[in-house]
């Protein structure tokens, strides 16, 4: 069992999860509308991701005989700019989500819960690849400024993401 604080405070990064796949997948209909086909693709690859995210929190809580609360998830954007307004907008997400997790471990340390600090080290890496691989597209776009062809051959690379599901990756 846990305490009350830690339950809520998982049960409220339960629903940042969701909300990151509910954005992302706002992006990939966005990427879709603007026949951006590889964009939308890995937009797709990172709305599941998100999920696995979410339903590890999912999991813990009932690990640790506690209660899933679900509450509304928020209307993300529908419309960007451009394609660097919103892998800007991703990199920026990314980095809140970041605070977030930092903010739990702080708060499992503080109420000497070291499960929930242990679970949470893995969100701590995943959050440095998330990052990381945000800000490398926002890198990219930047660079090719306006150029069409170039947008469309990073478009093929994004294109090539493949989303694989823990339970392929375990043979299951
Ligand atoms: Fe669940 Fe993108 O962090």
């Amino acid at each position: 069992m846990i305490k009350t604080k830690i339950q809520d405070a998982l049960n409220k990064q339960l629903n940042a999860e969701l909300y990151s796949s509910y954005l992302y997948l706002s992006m990939a209909a966005y990427f879709e509308s603007v026949n951006l086909k590889g964009f939308a693709k890995w937009m797709l690859a990172q709305t599941r991701e998100e999920l696995v995210h979410a339903m590890k929190f999912y999991d813990y809580i009932h690990e640790r005989a506690a209660r899933v609360n679900l509450t509304s998830i928020a209307a993300p954007s529908a419309q960007w700019d451009s394609p660097l307004a919103a892998f800007e907008q991703v990199y920026e997400h990314e980095q809140k989500v970041t605070g977030l997790i930092n903010d739990l471990v702080t708060l499992a340390v503080s109420e000497a819960d070291q499960a929930t600090n242990n679970f949470l080290q893995w969100f701590v890496a995943e959050q440095v690849e998330e990052e990381s691989s945000a800000d490398e597209i926002v890198q990219k776009l930047r660079l090719l400024g306006e150029d069409r062809n170039r947008l469309f051959t990073l478009d093929q690379e994004l294109g090539k993401r493949i989303f694989t599901s823990p339970a392929a990756a375990e043979g299951e």
